[in-house]
């Protein structure tokens, strides 16, 4: 979501005349996207600031700017503390050229209000991957859930579904100049409701737009959330070929105690169901998640719950936090942060451990296949292999033998690590 807000900032700032250098030292402006999502994001763009004053110290002029979450989050420190010339909030980045032009050094300045309606929709994002194989498209911003832990409703305001329009042009847009894979991003896109005067868009009905679109183009999507998933949304994934099986569906915990506590307003028994309803309806589906661990008031029996979840669905993958205070929030306000620092981590790194596991269980389960890739280009590891993802979103590397970045080719898997397919 950060990558594709830099690509809108891109776009904004090129229509005003700015151009992009890959070298920081020959830059006259700088800005870094932040994420305040858990402390440690937040820590890293303190140290960044640092890094950008002293090539300020030897290159006098350049402005410094922070947007996003932090921007709205830490205005005042960031102004008055940090010393940065330019703070702009997720809903203003259209604001950037007019603040740009009057920063002074003794006049920094800052735009942080959230809107209700904007969606950039009719910004074309300039592209940042390297590939020219995948885009980002965002579908919609902000988020009305309020998940006791989490300070993005706060930081990115109020859900706004994107105008289908926009987007399904933009997805014929990228196709057009040669891109085979969207991606569609939203906090919670199965809560996508967009109404014209004639039409009524649902997450659904946007798929099956974006899917229309061409048969070469494949579809993703991030992020589900487990109490929005609609059958409808399973259904029409199943029924188009170019909308690829996989569903990252955050679980967060598997404890029901604790599922409340963080306001997710699902239970872990419904959970299992959807994991069901998925897997009947699409048995090869990929399925990932992300976890909190020692969330305010979890006890070992929680703990153990939230394994015995992991163990009993199997995901492919998960991203896996300790759990992180966030000033504002919910939990913030209302609970108490009581899990130790080291009991945190050891139940951390005990579902790390098992998810470990479990992805290389899921991964050699593939071997002998045959999958489907889009090949994206030489493997990181060994430039003589290509590497490319199959629909269920597994990385899987591959002989060159004359294939061309962008072409799709079955392979077979032969062997596999626990992030990678090995296949001919
Ligand atoms: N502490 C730890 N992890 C968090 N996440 C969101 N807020 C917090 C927090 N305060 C995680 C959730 C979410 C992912 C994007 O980040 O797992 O799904
Ligand atoms: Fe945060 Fe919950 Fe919204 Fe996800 S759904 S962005 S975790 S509030």
């Amino acid at each position: 979501m950060n990558v594709n807000d830099t690509e809108v900032i891109f776009s904004i700032l090129e229509r005003a005349g700015y151009s992009r250098t890959e070298k920081m030292e020959e830059a006259d402006l700088v800005i870094a996207n932040t994420c305040s999502i858990r402390d440690n994001a937040e820590q890293r763009i303190w140290g960044r600031i640092e890094v950008f004053h002293q090539l300020r110290a030897s290159r006098p002029g350049l402005i410094v700017g922070i947007v996003g979450c932090m921007a709205e989050r830490l205005k005042d420190k960031l102004l008055d503390t940090h010393k940065v010339d330019l703070v702009v909030g997720p809903d203003a980045y259209r604001s950037l050229p007019r603040l740009l032009e009057a920063v002074r050094p003794d006049a920094p300045q800052i735009d942080v209000l959230l809107s209700r309606d904007e969606t950039y929709a009719d910004i074309t994002p300039v592209r940042t991957d390297r590939n020219g194989i995948s885009a980002f498209i965002s579908i919609m911003r902000g988020c009305n859930n309020v998940c006791s832990y989490c300070v993005v409703p706060y930081t990115r305001g109020a859900e706004r579904s994107r105008d289908a329009h926009s987007i399904v042009r933009e997805a014929c847009d990228v196709y057009q100049k040669g891109y085979k894979e969207v991606t569609l991003l939203g906090q919670n896109v199965d809560s996508y409701l967009w109404k014209s005067e004639i039409e009524t868009v649902t997450f659904a009905n946007l798929l099956e737009r974006v899917a229309a679109i061409a048969p070469d183009l494949r579809v993703r999507f991030a992020t589900s959330h487990p109490k929005d998933i609609s059958d409808e949304v399973i259904y029409t994934m199943a029924a188009h070929p170019n909308i690829c099986k996989h569903i990252h569906l955050p679980v967060q915990s598997g404890s029901s105690r604790m599922l409340a506590l963080m306001r997710r307003k699902y239970d872990r028994e419904w959970y299992l169901e959807r994991v069901a309803k998925i897997r009947e309806v699409m048995p090869d589906c990929g399925l990932t998640t992300d976890v909190i661990a020692g969330f305010c008031t979890e006890t070992e029996q929680d703990h153990a719950d939230t394994v015995s979840l992991m163990d009993q669905v199997g995901f492919d993958w998960a991203f896996m936090f300790a759990y992180s205070d966030r000033p504002g929030t919910l939990a913030n306000r209302t609970m108490q942060d009581d899990v130790p620092a080291n009991v945190k981590n050891r139940r951390l790194s005990e579902i790390i451990d098992l998810q470990n596991r479990k992805s290389l269980e899921r991964y050699r389960a593939q071997i002998g296949k045959e999958l489907e890739v889009l090949v994206e280009g030489p493997s990181k590891r060994d430039p003589g292999m290509l590497c490319g993802r199959a629909s269920n979103n597994m990385m899987c590397v591959f002989p060159a033998a004359g294939r061309s970045k962008g072409s799709y080719t079955t392979v077979k898997v032969v062997d596999c690590t626990s992030a990678t397919l090995i296949c001919e």
